[in-house]
């Protein structure tokens, strides 16, 4: 059971990150990824992509072969507002969720020694996906429209943007945001691609390919 028991006071947030734009890989001599705050080195891992990349997934896979505490971060906003992701849409809108989704980025990244992923459109609004590189090492789980597709076809999340659509306009959707989004994503600090991942050695391969990527 994840616990929400290490959520930071707010004024830890006042404390300086070291260099944060500089990559955190290629800072000499802290061995990878390590942050260094107020003087302890932690590590902070952002996994974004589009809906049915896996994110979830290898999220979870990622922190347990790390011996982290993961996030994600609709769970996180679902368990703060005791309302379902679509509940949140039908209630207040796109507008309404992404200005929450925000604000529960700005709590969860401040977290220590975690995995996060994200929902799809977190990269997209407001300063997210800067502010995730300022705060974390991020890793884009990067799949084609038709691996996205069948993933999602697999899974059985509801996602409000993709409701009351035929296959067609699902797939067609998936294309143009895809095409939209990726100018987001592509500013994460690593890439994975992820289109051969289907089964579970695969992800286990996804999990080792990161850790290769950020020397953890
Ligand atoms: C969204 C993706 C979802 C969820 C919401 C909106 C998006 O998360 O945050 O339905 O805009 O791509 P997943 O990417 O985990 O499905």
């Amino acid at each position: 059971m994840i616990s929400m028991s290490n959520i930071e006071p707010n004024n830890k947030r006042s404390t300086q990150l070291e260099k944060p734009s500089i990559p955190l890989s290629q800072r000499e001599g802290q061995g990878g990824e390590s942050l260094v705050q107020g003087g302890e080195s932690f590590i902070r891992i952002i996994l974004i992509g589009y809906m049915g990349a896996g994110k979830t997934t290898v999220g979870k896979e990622l922190a347990k072969a790390l011996g982290l505490t993961f996030y994600d971060l609709d769970w996180y906003i679902t368990t703060r507002m005791r309302r379902t992701v679509k509940e949140i849409f039908d209630e207040r809108g796109e507008e309404g969720f992404r200005r929450i989704e925000h604000n529960m980025l700005h709590e969860v990244a401040e977290f220590e020694n975690v995995v996060i992923s994200c929902g799809g459109g977190t990269p997209c609004f407001f300063d997210n996906m800067e502010y995730m590189n300022q705060q974390a090492d991020t890793v884009y789980l990067k799949a084609s429209p038709e691996v996205l597709y069948a993933h999602l076809q697999m899974g059985k999340g509801v996602r409000p943007l993709l409701l009351n659509k035929t296959p067609d306009e699902v797939q067609q959707f998936i294309r143009e945001q895809l095409a939209y989004r990726e100018h987001f994503y592509s500013q994460a600090r690593h890439i994975a691609d992820v289109n051969l991942m289907d089964n579970f050695s695969k992800i286990a391969n996804t999990v080792a390919d990161i850790r290769e990527m950020l020397g953890v």
